[in-house]
């Protein structure tokens, strides 16, 4: 998405850039001129998702659903990722 232009993006997962990974990526893009975002929070918390669109100025081109939680011990909270992501987003935004 950075290679075609996309300037400013929004991240956002339960345990927020707190992985080396994670901080390692936020920096990489950051160094390339893009404006990250990274919104602590769960996907399927309605509350949560509009904390993150609000934090959003531009005009949304996108979004990319990558949720997902693989915990078979509970398979609701496992859908909830995918499930409720999609209600959230369709009364957000
Ligand atoms: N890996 C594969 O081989 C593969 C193949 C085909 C398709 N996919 C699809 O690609 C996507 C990502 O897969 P992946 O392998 O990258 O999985 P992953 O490494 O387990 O990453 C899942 C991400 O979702 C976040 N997440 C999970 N539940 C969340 C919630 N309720 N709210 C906010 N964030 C949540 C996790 O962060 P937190 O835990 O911090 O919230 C994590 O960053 C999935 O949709 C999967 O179906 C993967």
């Amino acid at each position: 998405m950075t290679e075609r232009g996309a300037r400013h993006l929004v991240f956002m997962g339960r345990s927020g850039a707190t992985s080396p990974a994670a901080a390692e990526h936020v920096k990489r893009l950051a160094a390339r001129g893009v404006q990250v975002t990274v919104v602590k929070g769960d996907v399927s918390v309605l509350e949560d998702v509009e904390r993150a669109v609000k934090t959003i100025e531009e005009p949304i081109a996108g979004v990319v659903h990558a949720a997902m939680d693989l915990d078979v011990s509970d398979f609701g909270v496992s859908m909830a990722a995918e499930t409720d992501f999609g209600r959230n987003r369709c009364s957000t935004i």
